[in-house]
């Protein structure tokens, strides 16, 4: 019989056993890839001495290929809890020193553990993913793995935030956990996200591709917008989740915390009465608004490479957060396309769901045309952004800087969308579309039949823009609440905000909604 203090030293080596994860040689190979190990990152994520780690002594039950000769404490993933700026939440970090990473039956069980706490205790998620997918000698019961990941991740979703970051490989099946979480990071050079390698790419498709060029940060966060942000590295991916995580709500029934506002809420800025062009063809740069208008211009782009027309974002207005949404007239004009409409909706939707007032930017041409767009279903994706800003119920502050016209007026959070403050500046122009086309569609027969056409259609085009191009006529309907001055647009939107704050709007009662997917 051993004695008690005996059993304490055991104890006490099992643990730095555990800790070593796969040996001292595998964490020193993890270094050599550029990566640090599964502890190393939850060292960096959480604050300092806040872990508590949970099963460091499961192991798995595998007899396939040997595997029961081979068996490593805690079984490839570190789970547990701690706190970020004091406020609890559930982590678990794939320890790829062990099988790659890979997902066992019982590595699956550690991660739905910490997934069921954070539901019952209303705390985010957070992932850190380095994995060689499925673990193969474990066959189905790894596959049942996933699938009982995937479904928590279903069940939690709008319920408390999940955050994935991608530090290494994540390929297979295995994508879609972190593709069903709400916000996506990767690091470049170390993170590849792809359902089937470069290898099968060759074999079905011919195509040669490296595993960077498939599936890497730049490519998700450029082309396929499945990742939200691409760090430069592992460190930094970990430093934007602590960042994220301060703006946002622990659960669908917190408000996001308030941060001290050092910024005077009554701050005017001249250069918004001077920032749209006399030329309504000219852009200008829609981040040099954000920052005039939000708390000392700290801004959180969201997706910031992909679908450029859109931008989105958390900022604090008085302190408080809200989700920014604004079209960017210096790329694409502003113009609303498919990728625009799916990443603005599902922002819109995430904001909804946890509480976050929607801040919204219009200067719009409309929606883009075209055999591209509508092949690709653009009617489906814009319907996408349609809905989301009809079913959210949080604060909705739209202001109109210039252009807004046709569909893309009613999308970007009109009033009948239950907008619930609608500010435009005096440079607005609120139409069924722009000077040019409507002359072209109610003139044309006249402008032929004329000495002069082109003197017609510019006649009849002023006389529409001094009809309908101008903020005034929304106004007149009580479609627009008022009309602003742009240098005073930091202070009305924080009163508006600060009126809406005990907002409460309930939609019908139904399983769920039908959104166009
Ligand atoms: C078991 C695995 C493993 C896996 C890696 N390892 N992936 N063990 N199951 N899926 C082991 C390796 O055998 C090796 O063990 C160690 O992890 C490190 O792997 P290396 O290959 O040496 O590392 P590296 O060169 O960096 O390559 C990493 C890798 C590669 C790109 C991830 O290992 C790889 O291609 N793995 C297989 C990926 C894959 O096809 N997974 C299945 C996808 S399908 P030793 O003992 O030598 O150190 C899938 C379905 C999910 O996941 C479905 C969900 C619904």
């Amino acid at each position: 019989m051993s004695t008690q203090l005996e059993k304490i030293q055991e104890l006490i080596a099992k643990r730095e056993q555990a800790r070593l994860g796969g040996g001292e040689k595998a964490i020193a190979k993890q270094h050599e890839r550029g990566k640090y190990t599964a502890r190393e990152r939850i060292d960096q994520l959480l604050d300092e001495g806040s872990f508590e780690e949970l099963d460091m002594f499961v192991t798995h039950r595998c007899h396939n290929f040997g595997q029961e000769k081979k068996s490593f404490l805690g079984d490839g993933v570190v789970t547990g809890y701690g706190t970020i700026e004091g406020r609890l939440v559930y982590v678990f970090a794939q320890d790829f020193t062990v099988f790659g990473g890979s997902l066992s039956e019982t590595m699956a069980q550690k991660i739905c553990k910490i997934m069921d706490l954070a539901m019952e205790m209303g705390a985010p998620v957070i992932g850190l993913n380095d994995s060689g997918g499925a673990r193969i000698q474990e066959g189905i019961n790894a596959l049942a793995g996933y699938a009982e990941i995937f479904q928590r991740n279903i069940l939690a979703s709008g319920v408390v935030p999940q955050i994935s970051a991608i530090l290494g490989p994540c390929a297979g099946g295995a994508v879609y956990s972190p593709a069903l979480t709400d916000f996506t990071i990767m690091a470049k050079g170390i993170s590849y996200m792809f359902l089937t390698g470069p290898k099968v790419v060759k074999t079905v498709t011919g195509e040669d591709v490296s595993q960077e060029d498939l599936g890497g940060a730049s490519v998700h966060a450029s082309k396929s917008g499945v990742a939200h942000f691409a760090a430069e590295d592992g460190e930094e991916a970990i430093k934007i989740v602590r960042k994220l995580f301060g703006y946002i709500p622990s659960n669908n029934l917190e408000d996001a915390p308030a941060a001290e506002c050092t910024d005077p809420i009554d701050r005017t800025e001249d250069l918004l009465n001077e920032i749209v062009p006399e030329s309504p063809n000219r852009p200008y740069d829609m981040y040099q608004v954000i920052g005039a208008i939000i708390d000392n211009g700290e801004f959180l782009e969201i997706q910031r490479d992909y679908a450029r027309n859109i931008i989105i974002g958390f900022a604090r207005f008085n302190g408080r957060s809200v989700g920014i949404v604004a079209n960017q007239p210096k790329v694409l004009a502003g113009v609303l396309d498919s990728n625009a409409s799916r990443k603005a909706a599902r922002f819109v939707r995430f904001c909804d769901a946890f509480n976050i007032p929607l801040v919204t930017l219009v200067d719009v041409p409309g929606f883009l045309p075209g055999t591209g767009q509508e092949y690709n279903g653009v009617i489906l994706h814009g319907a996408k952004l349609l809905y989301a800003y009809g079913e959210a119920t949080v604060p909705k502050v739209t202001v109109t800087l210039r252009k807004s016209y046709g569909g893309s007026h009613i999308v970007m959070s009109c009033k009948q969308l239950r907008g619930d403050m609608n500010y435009a500046w005096p440079s607005a122009e609120i139409a069924v579309m722009g000077g040019a086309g409507a002359v072209e569609v109610l003139y044309a027969k006249e402008a032929k039949a004329s000495d002069d056409p082109a003197k017609v259609l510019k006649e009849k085009e002023a006389e529409y823009n001094e009809l309908f191009c101008n903020p005034y006529n929304a106004a007149k309907y009580g479609y627009i609440d008022d009309i602003i001055e742009p240098r005073n647009t930091r202070f009305r939107v924080i009163r508006a905000l600060q009126q809406l704050a005990t907002k409460r709007v309930t939609n019908p009662a139904k399983k769920h909604g039908n959104i166009p997917l």
